[in-house]
């Protein structure tokens, strides 16, 4: 008898529906045939512990099965059930008649429980794409399917379960879950505010900005000056995560087996923080079976990188063309596999290897050749991408305690929409620009160009301050958003002067500075 049961090949945020087709006849042997992994070859085995420990067993007979098309590649174990369910159904065990109406997918422990899988949210939206009644998913990856309207989608917790529902022996329900509801309930209670820090008043107009304009940032300064602090707040001030961009970012996490099971669509935008001794995989993604890395796990919203020239060399260069392309291009043998990217960077380093350089309360220890290679680590096309420098230093103890909460981050965030809004309507004949960190010079010309004399005066502070060529256009950048804030349609010296001031990394004289 043949059968066919309905799953799904993962590949990046691709799916593709694949059919399983079980065929039995006289004989004792199992073919796999279709493209299938290591992974999805060792079903076999789990199968059958799962069948025998649940009281049933392996059809003694010749098994052929075939996963088709099989020019698509088939990995991980999401197979294990809908393999499972054929084989069952091929031998008169399980009701065939309402197969085809369901996708499955799960894989199989040896006592016939359901692992949860990568990649539900995806294969949800595939399943309703292709017209399937249903998917039947394991219990731990309901909310994420679930997320997906106008497909019943169930969640189980063991083989027997499914076999039971295609039996129709127990009844099950589908799971409607109001995500949407959930989602703009959640979207703006950020736990870390703006308010919990104190004074700083500099630094986080630099943060406010970052976010009205979506620029780079990184913050220079000693240990314990709230660099941490200041950066993990940053999401609670970037406008609202929206519903298509949180379908986006959701679908990442999922792909990558991130999202708890208590969580459905991703509420707020991500923040990742990953340590510095992170490798280029992990980074930016890739493996056997290429997984989405921490730059597009923290797409749509803030990638932080801690002490930044502590990372190695080769890490650092593989950021270069994720921050410019805003989407990273896995290269297999045989196929690629992209992720999307578009994260704000914000980067944090010490002045200097001792971490005190400039600090008034503690003696550097580092020479002058020191500080400059360090500073070096961060090389010039890097920086090249870092439109906002700033420097901060530690508020002491003694002060912190006196001083008064700081604006809380619901009042920044307003100012930075209103900014956001000015940038959307500047560029809505532009396809993919959205903010003015993301405009090209030719872009830069036509909407931020100063007035003679706010341009008399910014060559003047880069011979003074002896700044590099390339910090040219990202002040103008920075000043267009500064311009934003503050509803001005041209940009002004004002805001040129407030930029130039953005610009300290560029200066040739950072180690006999003296700040
Ligand atoms: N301005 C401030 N207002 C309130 N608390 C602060 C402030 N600055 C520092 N703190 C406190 O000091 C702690 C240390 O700050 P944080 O870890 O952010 O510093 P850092 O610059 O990241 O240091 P490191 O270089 O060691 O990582 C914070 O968790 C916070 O409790
Ligand atoms: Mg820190
Ligand atoms: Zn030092």
């Amino acid at each position: 008898m043949l059968v066919k049961t309905y799953c799904a090949a993962v590949n990046g945020l691709d799916v593709n529906t694949v059919t399983c087709e079980v065929s039995m006849s006289r004989g004792v042997q199992f073919h796999l045939t279709g493209l299938a992994d290591t992974a999805v070859k060792e079903s076999y085995d789990r199968i059958k512990a799962a069948l025998v420990n649940n009281g049933l067993k392996m059809p003694s007979m010749d098994i052929t099965i075939n996963l088709a098309p099989a020019d698509i590649k088939k990995e991980g174990s999401g197979y294990d059930l809908p393999l499972a369910i054929g084989i069952l159904a091929a031998n008169g065990k399980v009701e065939s008649e309402h197969l085809e109406q369901y996708m499955l997918v799960g894989e199989l422990g040896l006592d016939g429980k359901l692992q949860p899988i990568r990649g539900a949210l995806p294969i949800a939206i595939r399943a309703r794409k292709e017209k399937f009644k249903g998917l039947i998913v394991p219990q731990q990856n309901i909310r994420e399917a679930a997320v997906v309207n106008n497909l019943e989608v169930y969640g189980m917790e063991t083989l027997m379960d499914v076999v039971h529902f295609f039996n129709g022996t127990t009844t099950y329900e589908p799971t409607i879950i109001d995500t949407r509801r959930e989602f703009y309930e959640q979207q703006n209670q950020y736990e870390l505010d703006f308010s919990d820090v104190r004074g700083q008043e500099s630094v986080k107009r630099a943060l406010e900005v970052a976010a009205a304009g979506g620029h780079n940032l990184i913050m220079i300064g000693p240990p314990g000056s709230g660099k941490s602090m200041l950066a993990k707040r940053l999401p609670s001030i970037l406008p609202p995560l929206s519903l298509a961009e949180s379908l986006e970012t959701t679908q990442i996490h999922s792909v990558a087996g991130k999202i708890s099971r208590d969580t459905s669509l991703i509420s707020q935008r991500p923040f990742r923080a990953p340590h510095h001794t992170i490798s280029q995989v992990a980074l930016v993604g890739g493996g056997n079976n290429p997984q989405p890395g921490e730059i597009s796990l923290a797409h749509n919203g803030v990638l932080f990188l801690d002490e930044m020239p502590e990372l190695s060399r080769a890490v650092l260069e593989v950021l270069r063309q994720p921050l410019e392309d805003r989407k990273i291009t896995i290269s297999r043998a045989k196929y690629n596999v992209e992720y999307p990217s578009s994260f704000m960077l914000i980067a944090s380093m010490n002045p200097c290897p001792c971490g005190y350089y400039g600090d008034p309360t503690h003696n550097c220890v580092c020479t002058p050749g020191q500080i400059q290679r360090y500073m070096n680590k961060i090389s010039g096309p890097l920086l090249d991408r870092i439109d906002i420098h700033c420097e901060i230093q530690a508020v002491p103890f003694s002060e912190l305690s006196q001083m008064q909460p700081g604006e809380p981050s619901a009042t920044i965030r307003e100012r930075v929409i209103r900014a956001r809004k000015i940038q959307e309507e500047r560029f809505k004949n532009f396809k993919g620009i959205h903010c003015n960190a993301m405009m090209t010079e030719k872009m830069l010309h036509q909407y931020a160009e100063p007035d003679t004399a706010s341009l008399d005066m910014l060559r003047m502070a880069m011979e003074k301050l002896k700044l590099s060529a390339r910090a040219y256009s990202r002040i103008l950048k920075v000043a267009r958003t500064i311009a934003d804030l503050e509803g001005s349609e041209n940009v002004l010296s004002q805001h040129i002067a407030e930029a130039i001031g953005y610009r300290n990394l560029d200066r040739g004289d950072w180690a006999e500075r003296g700040i």
